[in-house]
């Protein structure tokens, strides 16, 4: 397994509609997707897209940490997820409810913005088996999903955000939410 360098916005490949995988069970696949999982592991992110690592592929991985599954930054539970793979994800909002949060991302270091997303979401995708799964979940899983699967469409999340005086470098901006008294 490998490390592997992380696309910065900026890079084409992050702004390119990435290509389905043909073959889920090719060899070659399952590298990607093994040298992606210790590159997340690495970095300590919840999701990382191919597009990323400079692959064009429409692969997505992430999980859901228990510290997260709460709530508090995505509207209702959902509980934790482990490590998933998704090739070829098909995202379909449930209802138009949209909720608010922060988010960041590996391809923009040190910066995050307040992301509008749907709460709940339908999803279909292929593992690595080429066996297909279903998913509805709501919360930070439906929000990590989209923000993943965004990166596939070559979407970043600032792309997403309705206000722009809510995107800045993460330092900077606890630093101003503890001056107003609203620590993180
Ligand atoms: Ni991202």
């Amino acid at each position: 397994m490998a490390l592997l360098k992380i696309a910065r916005m900026g890079t084409p490949v992050l702004a390119t509609r990435a290509r389905e995988v043909e073959d889920p069970t090719d060899p070659e696949i399952r590298r990607i997707v093994a040298d992606m999982t210790e590159t997340l592991a690495d970095s300590g992110g919840v999701g990382l897209a191919a597009p990323q690592v400079h692959v064009p592929l429409r692969i997505v991985l992430f999980h859901v940490p228990g510290s997260r599954a709460g709530g508090a930054d995505g509207a209702g539970g959902g509980g934790a997820v482990p490590l998933t793979v998704l090739i070829n994800p098909v995202l379909t909002p449930i209802g138009a409810e949209t909720d608010g949060a922060w988010e960041g991302c590996l391809s923009l270091p040190g910066l995050t913005g307040w992301v509008p997303r749907h709460i709940k979401l339908h999803y279909r995708a292929v593992d690595l088996d080429n066996q297909p799964m279903e998913v509805t979940c709501e919360g930070f899983h439906a929000r990590v999903v989209q923000h993943e699967c965004d990166h596939l469409d070559g979407v970043l999340y600032p792309m997403r955000m309705t206000d722009m005086s809510n995107f800045g470098f993460v330092d900077e901006i606890k630093k101003a939410m503890a001056a107003q008294g609203q620590p993180d």
